[in-house]
């Protein structure tokens, strides 16, 4: 059986921060749910309102929360629009710190632009305008910073999953196929997946975490 843990979803109001609050909840996981502006009616999901760039109130929010206590695991899935890779970055380090110090396992919620390209493995999915057009490469490049931060921390208990080339709100099928750090491709030729089965992956992962640091996951079609 699977421990119960306390999940702190930092971006909990984003695509797929609400999906991973929703599964982990299901899961029967305490969750704390932090962005500005957090609600929630479920008793077993506490609201907290943190702006990220603050990083005492960030720390504060990861070692003495309300309601359950300090979490096990966080799960790392926040944007903004327009990109701000000193801010993904940043807090990407400070939640590295901070996780360090308490053991708490880390999962972030990257991008596509961090894989290889399936044709050229020498070659990052970031610099492959075959799927990253200009206008998308800054975005593209700030997960792969986000990537290069997660490997130079001092911690070592933390996963990058890269969604697949597309994520989008879709169905919860419960099903898709796991990768490492090479882009995949779903049986119809696409890269997608929906952010319902995304958060499905993101916490199995943090559930039972496998052995690689950096992955990603893909649409499995029924069998
Ligand atoms: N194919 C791909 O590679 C792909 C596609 C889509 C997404 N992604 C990645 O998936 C992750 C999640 O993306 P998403 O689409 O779910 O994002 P989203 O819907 O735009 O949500 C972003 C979340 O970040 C939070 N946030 C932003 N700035 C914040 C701040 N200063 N303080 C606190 N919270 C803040 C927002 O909360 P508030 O505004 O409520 O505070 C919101 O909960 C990102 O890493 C994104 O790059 C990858």
């Amino acid at each position: 059986m699977t421990k119960t843990m306390t999940i702190a979803v930092l971006g909990a109001t984003g695509m797929v921060g609400s999906r991973a609050v929703r599964e982990a909840a299901a899961r029967g996981h305490r969750v704390l749910a932090v962005s500005r502006k957090p609600t929630s009616d479920d008793p077993d999901v506490t609201p907290v309102a943190v702006d990220l760039s603050d990083a005492h109130a960030l720390g504060e929010a990861l070692t003495d929360p309300p309601g359950p206590g300090a979490p096990d695991a966080v799960v790392l899935t926040v944007r903004t629009q327009p990109v701000d890779r000193e801010f993904l970055v940043g807090t990407t380090r400070t939640v590295l710190e901070i996780a360090a110090r308490r053991g708490i396992r880390v999962l972030v919620v990257g991008g596509a632009g961090a894989l290889r390209s399936p044709e050229d493995d020498e070659l990052l999915v970031a610099d492959n305008p075959r799927y990253v057009p200009a206008v998308l490469r800054p975005v593209a490049t700030a997960g792969v910073a986000q990537l290069r931060a997660c490997q130079e921390s001092a911690h070592a208990d933390w996963v990058y999953l890269s969604p697949p080339g597309l994520l989008e709100p879709g169905d919860r099928t419960g099903r898709y196929r796991r990768g490492t750090d090479t882009m995949l491709t779903a049986a119809d030729g696409r890269s997608w997946i929906s952010a319902e089965d995304l958060a499905v992956a993101a916490l199995d992962e943090l559930e039972s975490p496998g052995p690689d640091r950096h992955l990603t996951v893909v649409h499995r079609e029924a069998d």
